[in-house]
């Protein structure tokens, strides 16, 4: 891919483009070993060598990363208010990132974190179904007969019934233990279907979407990139969808 040479750094999280204008300007770029000085120089991205303050700079088209999302931030790129999972990323890292999908503030667990919009396009467009599933513990004994109305579907309030949902039960009791798939992700969705039924959420947790499943090592608020194997996984299985 050809890119001018400012937008290839501050894509790669080097600075803004202005800033990275000024840097090319004053000499702290090299392409190839040479010093270069127009911001408007165009690389070629798979072979030129790119290096700033002496640092070698490689491009990556795409990034993946895998989140533990904490309670307490939202997801969002930017907030006047409050702290977006994008602050939590802490290390360098290019510009663009975005969360495929939002998870509600007091919801911990799986997000994906990236800025290929083709993918998260295909992960959470509503005609794709691409199943969810969490972990919750409800307050309340939770049975096999609200197992049968999640899986003929429930009124949750809005024009149409809940897509049919699986729900396993891990233990029941004054707390019950669920995991729940859903093949649909509408707003507070999880929360809503176990009101229909009398019942209530007090802790919520993704922990997989489509072929991609959290990695428990990672803690609250811990992240990681995707392996090429999971990319690949990704990529290829929401592809076919
Ligand atoms: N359903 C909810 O109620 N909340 C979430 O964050 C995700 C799914």
């Amino acid at each position: 891919m050809r890119i001018r040479l400012d937008k290839y750094l501050s894509d790669m999280g080097r600075g803004t483009r202005s800033q990275m204008k000024k840097e090319i300007i004053n000499g702290s770029v090299s392409v190839n070993g040479k010093a270069v000085h127009r911001p408007e120089t165009k690389i070629d991205s798979e072979k030129d060598k790119v290096t700033f303050c002496g640092e070698s700079v490689t491009y990556a088209r795409y990034e993946y990363y895998m989140m533990n999302k904490p309670a307490g931030v939202v997801s969002a790129v930017s907030d006047k208010r409050e702290r977006t999972v994008i602050d939590l990323l802490t290390d360098r890292t290019r510009s663009g990132l975005f969360p495929a999908g939002r998870l509600d503030k007091d919801t911990e667990g799986l997000l994906l974190i990236t800025n290929d919009g083709g993918l998260a396009h295909r992960l959470l467009s509503p005609k794709k179904h691409v199943d969810k599933i969490y972990f919750a513990k409800i307050k309340g004994c939770v049975t096999k007969e609200d197992a049968d109305r999640f899986a003929l579907g429930v009124d949750i309030g809005d024009d149409s019934l809940t897509l049919p949902a699986k729900l396993s039960i891990c233990s029941s009791g004054e707390i019950s233990e669920i995991r729940l798939t859903l093949r649909e992700g509408r707003f507070h969705q999880v929360k809503r279907m176990f009101q229909a039924v009398g019942k209530e959420v007090i802790y919520l947790k993704r922990v997989q979407m489509g072929g991609l499943a959290l990695d428990e090592t990672l803690r609250p608020g811990e992240y990681r990139r995707l392996t090429e194997e999971e990319v690949e996984r990704l990529c290829s299985r929401e592809r076919k969808l």
